[in-house]
């Protein structure tokens, strides 16, 4: 969100729209803010958060497109290639939500369960609910602040090296940004309801 300030004003825009000002988005209003979704659609895609899948290996031989796969072979997915698939997702290493959209501001009817969460009978179980816990999170934080760059004494922005983690699951190495609240009336009900108010 610090990157990409345009993505991160659209969001909020949309959910001012939507939602009361004085009231934190709920799971209730998700289908109701395709952008925010296609937001998410886009975090998990753009640094996908397992590159390589979860290992898995054939109990049988096995032929695939012509391939001859032994029983016992380990077989991973790459789904860090199916992230930056230009036929699927032009332009792919470039942050764009909108791609996930239709011409209208709709989300496009194929999105769900795309590649991130894994394939086949073994497609992870908790994508929904993984869905769902970071949509709620990303609708809270941006309905109640406005992220940027964070300030050196001098005033001027802390740039952030866009890096990554590496390994099975990746993740953005720690960056400093800062945070200001844009609604006093949600960040009431917010602290109102956690320990750190
Ligand atoms: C953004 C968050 C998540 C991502 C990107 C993710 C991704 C994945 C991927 C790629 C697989 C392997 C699928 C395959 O082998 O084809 C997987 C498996 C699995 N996931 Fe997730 N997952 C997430 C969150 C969760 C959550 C929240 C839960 C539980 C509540 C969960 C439970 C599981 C389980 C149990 C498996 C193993 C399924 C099996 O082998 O039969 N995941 N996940």
């Amino acid at each position: 969100m610090v990157l990409f300030p345009d993505v991160q004003a659209r969001a909020r825009a949309e959910i001012n729209q939507v939602v009361k000002h004085d009231i934190i988005p709920s799971i209730d209003d998700r289908a109701s803010l395709p952008y925010l979704d296609a937001v998410l659609f886009e975090v998990l895609r753009w640094h996908t958060p397992t590159p390589l899948g979860i290992a898995h290996a054939t109990s049988q031989d096995d032929v695939y497109d012509g391939y001859f796969i032994p029983k016992g072979a380990l077989v991973m997915v790459n789904q860090w290639a199916l992230s930056r698939d230009e036929e699927t997702f032009p332009d792919a290493s470039r942050f764009d939500p909108g791609r996930h959209l239709t011409i209208d501001g709709q989300l496009k009817d194929n999105i769900v369960n795309h590649f991130v969460f894994g394939h086949g009978r073994r497609i992870c179980p908790g994508r929904w609910f993984a869905e769902n816990a970071v949509w709620t999170a990303m609708a809270t934080i941006l309905s109640i602040v406005r992220i940027d760059y964070a300030r050196g004494p001098d005033g001027h922005e802390i740039k952030i090296k866009e890096e990554y983690t590496a390994g099975l699951s990746i993740r953005p190495k720690p960056f400093q940004c800062s945070f200001e609240s844009v609604s006093a009336e949600r960040e009431g009900q917010l602290r109102a309801v956690t320990s750190f108010g």
